[in-house]
């Protein structure tokens, strides 16, 4: 794994496009103004930030500072109990606890309903059980495609506590790549090629750089949302 990201990581660097002309206004002229009110997502070329714009998407603030802490509420206790896993080399993830939710508190699933109806179609069916990944500060998740046995053409993310980078690669064209950055209380969603076509991965604290920009990466909870393969 480790050879095959270091060369990954070299090769996609060349050229950034980023996904609109604002960013570039504000961003690039001030240098000051903070990324997370600009396009959150670039990449290798303009073509493919446009023509895979539609497979991705970063709202950012998604939930709200209150929502964040219901998610918390719910969730530390249980995470609380685990340990980080950090000695399996081989995993897709280094430095993670997590677990699986069914049944949600009434504010938890009201927002999660949210997420759904913005992500999948309607009538698709879903996986039952929510995702939950506690990624520590030096954790982070090694480029994979997930299971095409298991889930579906859509992964549904909320991101909480911290900023990260998820990098798509394209899987037989490694020059092809995009960027997200996935701020604190956004939500991802990876649709179709995006997802079929492109490994994902949550990027080390050491590596966090957006479009430049350094973004530091801390403790960082997501909660996943799958469809079912049709
Ligand atoms: C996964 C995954 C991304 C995230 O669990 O397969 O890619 O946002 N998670 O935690
Ligand atoms: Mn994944």
């Amino acid at each position: 794994m480790k050879p095959l990201l270091t060369v990954l990581t070299q090769i996609h660097r060349p050229a950034v496009y980023v996904t609109n002309s604002r960013f570039l206004s504000s961003g690039a002229s001030s240098g000051l103004l903070p990324l997370r009110d600009d396009a959150p997502i670039v990449g290798s070329s303009r073509e493919l930030v446009q023509r895979l714009g539609s497979q991705v998407e970063v709202r950012t603030d998604f939930i709200t500072e209150k929502e964040e802490a219901a998610f918390l509420q719910e969730l530390e206790s249980g995470l609380k109990k685990k340990r980080y896993e950090f000695d399996h080399w081989d995993d897709a993830i280094h430095g993670y606890r997590e677990t699986e939710r069914l049944r949600w508190g009434a504010e938890c699933e009201e927002i999660l309903n949210r997420v759904r109806s913005v992500s999948f179609a309607q009538g698709s069916q879903l996986l039952g059980p929510v995702h939950v990944i506690d990624l520590d500060k030096t954790g982070y998740i090694k480029p994979h495609i997930d299971s095409v046995k298991f889930c579906g053409s859509t992964i549904a993310g909320l991101s909480l506590l911290s900023d990260s980078i998820m990098r798509l690669v394209k899987d037989d064209s490694p020059s092809e790549w995009l960027d997200l950055l996935l701020s604190r209380r956004s939500l991802y969603i990876l649709r179709d090629q995006a997802r079929y076509n492109f490994t994902h991965e949550i990027l080390k604290d050491e590596e966090s750089v957006f479009n430049g920009q350094r973004v530091p990466r801390r403790r960082r909870i997501s909660v996943i949302c799958r469809n079912l393969p049709g």
